[in-house]
C-alpha cells in the first residue's frame, strides 16, 4: 500500500514528505485519498507536506470534496466501445458459407491473442513431416477419452487438421477444453506421425493487472433479469430499490445502471410461459418497465441490453432492442446489443447476459448454476463468451465473432442464472447480477435457489465492490 501511494503520486511527478505519507496511509481507502488530495492540490507542487494534507482535511469533508471537485460532476461519461455492437452492423444469412467465414474470424482472432503468448505456430498441415517438438494453435473439434484414460483432441487450423492426445499422467489431464475453443498445444509427434503427444496447452488467457485508482468518482450498479411481466417479479423488492436510489444516488454518485438482460418476461419463451405471467402482452410488458425506470433518478445513465427472454432473434450476439420498444423509454436509457463493451469514466465494462453458462454446465461436470463465477473465469481464459457451436446457445454466423473477448475488460458482468455473486480474477471484478423474478416453477422442479434482490455497484475510482441486498 505505501509504495502504491507513493507510486501515485509519482505518476503525477508529486513527492509526499514521510508525515504526509503516515497521514494518507491511515485513512482506510488510502489509494482513493490520495487520489482526491492528488486532484485537488496545484499542479505546481511537487513537494506534499503534512501542512498540505491537514489543509486539504480541514477544508475538505469527503461530501464538500465532490463539491469542491466540480470537474468531477461532469456529463456522463459512457460510450459503446466500437466494433462491439451488432445492433444495424448484421451481415449474416445464415448460409453454409457464413459459418465457415464466422469460425475463421474466430480463429484468427484468438490465434492472434495467442500467438502474443506463445510466437508464431507451426501449420497443422506440416506437423506430420516434422520430427521435433511443434507449437500448433488450432480450434477444438472433437474431445474423447481412451479406454486407458487418456484424452484425444482432433485441432483444427486453416490448413488441416491433427489428432493430439494427452496422455492420463500428464498435468493437463484434467484441464476444461470444450469444442470449438481455441487453445494453443505444444507436442511431439508420434513415430508414425499420426498424432502429437500433448506437452503443454496454453490458453489465451487475460493478463493479471491491478485495479488503477482513478479520479472518478462515480459509480455503477447493475440488475440483471427482472423479468417484468412474470407473477414471480419482485415488485415490492424492486420499489424499494428504486427508492434507495432516490434517497442516495445522487449524494453517493451512482450515475450509471446496467441491465444485463432478460428485462421482461417475454412471450412463448418456454412451454407453459403463459401461466407464469401476469402481464401477457410484450408490449405492455416493455411498457410496465419504462414506467418502473421513470421511478429511477433522472441523473442516472440506463443501459439496456437483451437476453433470452427479449424481444429480440435469440441468436448471439442479439442486436439492441427494435424502435417499436425502444420509443417507450425516456432518453436516459441507452439500448445496447448483446454482448457489448462499454467505456464509463475510462473503465472497460464487459456485459453480457450468460445465456451460454446452460451450456458450459451441461458440458463441464464440474461447472454449476450455483457457481456463475467459475463459469465465468472459463470464457475470460478462453477469451470467448460462448465458445460450443449448436447446443442451446444459438450463434448467428456474423462476419467477425462478436462473442470473442478481445479487450481485457475491468468489469465482467453476466445475468441468466439468476444467482448473486461477486469476485476478483486478475484484477477484473467480475459480477453475477442476481435477478428481481422470485424461484419459478421451473427452478423449484430443478431445486435451484436464486438470489434475487441484489444489486452489484462497482466504484469506478476505486474498484470497490459492494453487493446492495433489498
Ligand atoms: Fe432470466
Ligand atoms: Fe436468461
Amino acid at each position: 500500500m505505501r509504495s502504491d501511494v507513493l507510486n501515485l503520486a509519482a505518476q503525477r511527478n508529486m513527492f509526499l514528505s514521510p508525515e504526509a505519507l503516515e497521514i494518507v496511509l491511515s485513512d482506510p481507502e488510502p489509494r482513493m485519498f490520495i487520489n482526491n488530495i492528488l486532484s485537488a492540490i496545484s499542479k505546481n507542487t511537487m513537494f506534499i507536506g503534512k501542512d498540505d494534507v491537514l489543509g486539504f482535511l480541514s477544508g475538505n469533508t469527503e461530501k464538500e470534496l465532490r463539491t469542491v471537485a466540480p470537474k468531477n460532476k461532469r456529463q456522463p461519461d459512457i460510450s459503446i466501445i466500437p466494433g462491439t455492437d451488432v445492433t444495424g452492423e448484421s451481415m449474416c444469412e445464415g448460409k453454409v458459407d457464413d459459418f465457415s467465414k464466422y469460425f475463421m474470424n474466430r480463429y484468427n482472432a484468438l490465434r492472434d491473442i495467442l500467438k502474443r503468448k506463445t510466437g508464431a505456430p507451426v501449420p497443422i498441415e506440416r506437423v506430420r513431416s516434422m520430427d521435433r517438438e511443434v507449437h500448433i494453435i488450432g480450434m477444438v473439434s472433437e474431445t474423447s477419452v481412451t479406454k486407458n484414460g487418456h484424452r484425444m483432441l482432433r485441432l483444427e487450423d486453416d490448413s488441416g487438421s491433427c489428432k493430439a492426445i494427452i496422455l492420463k499422467d500428464s498435468p493437463h489431464i484434467n484441464d476444461i477444453i470444450v469444442n470449438d475453443e481455441v487453445i494453443g498445444l505444444t507436442g511431439s509427434p508420434t513415430r508414425d506421425g499420426m498424432m502429437l503427444v500433448a506437452s503443454e496447452i496454453i490458453r489465451p488467457g487475460v493478463p493479471s493487472e491491478r485495479w488503477e485508482p482513478s479520479d472518478s468518482v462515480a459509480s455503477v450498479a447493475f440488475l440483471s433479469d427482472i423479468h417484468v411481466g412474470s407473477h414471480t417479479f419482485l415488485e415490492t423488492r424492486w420499489k424499494s430499490m428504486a427508492k434507495w436510489l432516490r434517497e442516495n444516488a445522487k449524494s453517493m454518485d451512482l450515475d450509471y445502471l446496467i441491465l444485463p438482460g432478460d428485462v421482461v418476461d417475454g412471450i412463448g419463451i418456454f412451454p407453459g410461459q403463459q401461466e407464469e405471467l401476469s402481464i401477457d402482452d410484450i408490449y405492455k410488458q416493455y411498457n410496465r418497465l419504462a414506467e418502473y425506470l421513470k421511478e429511477i433518478p433522472d441523473h442516472i445513465k440506463i443501459v439496456l441490453q437483451p437476453g433470452n427472454h427479449d424481444a429480440v432473434r435469440p441468436a448471439e450476439p442479439q442486436p439492441a432492442l427494435s424502435e417499436i420498444f425502444t420509443k417507450m423509454f425516456d432518453s436516459n436509457v441507452m439500448m445496447t446489443a448483446n454482448p457489448v463493451q462499454l467505456n464509463i469514466e475510462g473503465r472497460t465494462i464487459l456485459t453480457y447476459h450468460g445465456r451460454s453458462i446452460d451450456d458450459w454446465v451441461a458440458s463441464v461436470q464440474r461447472l454449476t448454476y450455483e457457481d456463475p463465477v467459475a463459469v465465468m473465469k472459463e470464457m475470460l481464459d478462453r477469451r470467448h463468451l460462448a465458445p460450443m457451436y449448436g447446443l442451446k446457445t444459438a450463434l448467428a454466423p456474423e462476419k467477425k465473432d462478436y462473442l470473442v473477448i478481445d479487450k481485457r475488460p475491468d468489469i465482467f458482468v453476466t445475468g441468466h442464472v439468476h444467482g448473486a455473486a461477486t469476485e476478483e480474477y486478475r484484477g477484473i471484478r467480475l459480477i453475477a447480477a442476481s435477478t428481481w423474478q422470485d424461484q419459478t416453477e421451473f427452478q423449484k422442479m430443478h431445486n435451484f435457489n436464486p438470489q434475487p434482490g441484489v444489486m452489484p455497484i462497482v466504484h469506478l475510482g476505486t474498484g470497490k465492490t459492494t453487493m446492495k441486498g433489498f
